[in-house]
């Protein structure tokens, strides 16, 4: 099997260069190689590659710079997952792709007014430019034909890259107090873990396959569409904090005193895309279709402050 993988800088694909070593060979397509901005340079690159299988965790990632660059965030996050399915079809290979809880408002409620967790079931209606083209991408995959699986997350960080926790962990050491958001809700998820997991459900289709040195796209057919991939459990921004500061003061990370921690409400805390109050995602799905069993957010964000190479599922 030939394996196609982008965005190896960024926090998940940096990861997924780990985890998918051994299933495979492993292609990776950097910015320089794969421009996602350029279509012909994602068609020749792929053509040239032949890849049977393409990972696709590169993607405009921020979020609050896409409300004024929405052109460029479309090009890369609605229209290049669109050309790479296409290639993939017309190849025979099967594309795994990321995107994110950003493509639901964060309005959904149970009853009661609790929150409620997003399936995959639930229409999408993203309140920012970065979720809507990200909803795009999802659907010109799907409008492709090709064999898929495109894994949501949410609230991704790990040791390397930009991400909340490090942003965390610097602030604590610098400042004596800090105001972080308490009204937005969403599971923090380990880009070790999506990375773990991935790689797993690749090793399960694989085993159902008839020659294990090639996919079987009937398989991949069968299992195509779209999957939440977070974390169990639920937290705030304030509360994310609270567990990182707190943990980070137990492992000895901290090199003076604990900051106070203040939670404040969105209003407080402008910024130019309007995020959704709860993007909490149900994981029974990736659960019952793939058996793979997602961590308590704060066991996997240990393991990843740890430097854990692996987390067991709660
Ligand atoms: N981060 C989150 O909190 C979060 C939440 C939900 C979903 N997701 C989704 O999860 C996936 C992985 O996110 P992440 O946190 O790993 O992202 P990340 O750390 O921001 O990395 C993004 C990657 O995309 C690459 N990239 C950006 N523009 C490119 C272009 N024009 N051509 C080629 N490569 C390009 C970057 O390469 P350069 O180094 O060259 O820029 C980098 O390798 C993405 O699909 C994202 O939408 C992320």
């Amino acid at each position: 099997m030939k394996i196609l993988l982008t965005g190896t800088s960024g926090q998940v694909g940096n990861a997924l260069r780990e985890t998918l070593r051994g299933l495979g060979e492993l292609v990776i397509a950097d910015r320089s190689q794969m421009d996602l901005g350029k279509p012909e340079q994602i068609r020749s690159f792929i053509r040239s590659v032949q890849p049977t299988l393409i990972v696709n965790p590169a993607a405009y990632t921020a979020v609050d710079k896409a409300e004024s660059e929405t052109t460029l965030a479309q090009s890369i996050n609605g229209d290049a997952p669109g050309i790479i399915a296409e290639e993939a079809a017309r190849l025979g290979a099967a594309l795994i792709h990321y995107s994110t809880d950003y493509v639901f408002d964060g309005s959904k409620r149970e009853a009661d007014g609790k929150l409620a967790a997003y399936t995959e079931q639930d229409a999408p209606n993203p309140a920012n430019v970065y979720g809507k083209t990200k909803l795009a991408g999802e659907q010109a995959i799907a409008a492709s034909g090709c064999a898929h699986l495109i894994f949501r997350t949410s609230w991704v960080y790990s040791r390397f890259g930009q991400n909340f926790l490090l942003t965390m962990l610097r602030l604590a050491n610098e400042r004596d107090a800090l105001k972080i958001v308490n009204d937005q809700w969403g599971a923090p998820t380990w880009a070790g873990w999506i990375a773990q997991a991935t790689a797993d459900i690749v090793r399960r289709l694989q085993t159902g396959s008839r020659d294990a040195s090639a996919l079987d796209l009937d398989i991949w057919h069968e299992h195509s569409g779209i999957y939440n991939m977070s974390t169990l459990g639920y937290t705030n921004w304030c509360e994310f904090a609270r567990a990182i500061i707190g943990h980070a003061e137990t492992l000895g990370l901290l090199h003076k005193a604990m900051p106070s921690i203040t939670g404040i409400p969105s209003s407080e805390y402008p910024v130019a895309a309007t995020r959704p109050h709860n993007s909490t995602l149900s994981m029974d799905l990736l659960a019952s279709r793939f058996q793979v069993h997602p961590p308590q957010w704060e066991d996997a964000m240990k393991a990843c402050m740890e430097n854990a190479g692996t987390v067991n599922a709660a």
